[in-house]
């Protein structure tokens, strides 16, 4: 597929862009600076892709670079969501305007765009439960708005899926394009966690499900790279399951 991903510069980013390669899409990164991208890849990987300069709040933008670039696809990893509740940044503001931007391709196109974004732990439901998990551990609340809007859209108008992993970390700083992905693949389950810990501790009076949601949340810790490997695997399936909802990931082999 040939594949507009937004926030190529960032730590998911860089790594989504060999993925994608390694999987045998075309990608098109969408970037503030283009400079800073090919600063932060092998030349060998940034003469394989073409490098568009825009805002990611900037939906017209982001419509005409999908439609002059003939992109089949969408990555949105751009913005990224404050931990504290009562702290505030851009990443609502980027969500939407990506949103628009690709249902406005979709609309132009005459075919709705497949599309990946990221959202987080907290937006998939505690198990047995239809209550997200960040209503007991309110953190990254940003992304409770942008799972919103993606509910809201007309049927087909975007083929959408939000990734909610939670704490992701590097397993290289180097970012290769090995010829297949060297990565331990993630177990994926829609709408809530996949591999649940249950306990009668969730009984508990009031703190109960939040002691248990604390406890399971290191369990859902991944790399980089497994996320990246994930999406770019997903976008060579067009009949993937996970269109039209979040997915949480774990790495059962831990
Ligand atoms: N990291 C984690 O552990 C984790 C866990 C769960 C979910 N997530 C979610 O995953 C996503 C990616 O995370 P990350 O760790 O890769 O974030 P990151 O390293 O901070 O990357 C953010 C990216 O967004 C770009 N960006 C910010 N504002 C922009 C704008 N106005 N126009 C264009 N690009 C803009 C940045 O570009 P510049 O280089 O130009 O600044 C950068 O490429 C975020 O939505 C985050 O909330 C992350």
């Amino acid at each position: 597929m040939k594949v507009l991903l937004i926030g190529a510069t960032g730590n998911l980013g860089v790594r989504l862009v060999a993925a994608l390669l390694t999987h045998g899409h075309v990608v098109v990164a969408y970037v503030r600076s283009a400079n800073k991208l090919e600063s932060l890849l092998p030349t060998s990987i940034y003469s394989q892709i073409t490098v568009v300069e825009g805002n990611a709040k900037d939906s017209s933008l982001i419509s005409r670079a999908i439609l002059e670039h003939n992109c089949e696809a969408v990555v949105n990893s751009a913005g990224l969501a404050a931990m504290a509740p009562w702290k505030r940044n851009d990443l609502p503001e980027i969500f939407s305007a990506v949103l628009k931007g690709v249902q406005k391709a979709g609309v132009q196109r005459n075919e709705p765009l497949r599309a990946w974004f990221l959202g987080g732990l907290g937006v998939l439901q505690f198990p047995g439960t239809d209550t997200m998990l960040s209503n007991y551990v309110p953190i990254f609340l940003e992304h409770r708005q942008n799972i919103k809007l993606l509910r809201a859209l007309p049927p087909r108008s975007v083929e959408w899926s939000l990734l909610c992993p939670s704490t992701m970390t590097a397993e290289n700083l180097q970012v290769s394009v090995p010829a297949k992905s060297i990565h331990n693949k993630l177990t994926a389950n829609s709408t809530s966690p996949p591999l649940w810990q249950d306990s009668w501790l969730k009984h508990i009076p009031f703190l109960g499900k939040l002691i248990l949601a604390a406890m399971n949340a290191p369990r859902y810790d991944t790399t980089l790279e497994q996320n990246a490997d994930f999406i770019a695997s997903d976008l060579t399936d067009r009949e993937s399951r996970w269109i039209g909802v979040p997915v949480g990931v774990i790495d059962a082999t831990k």
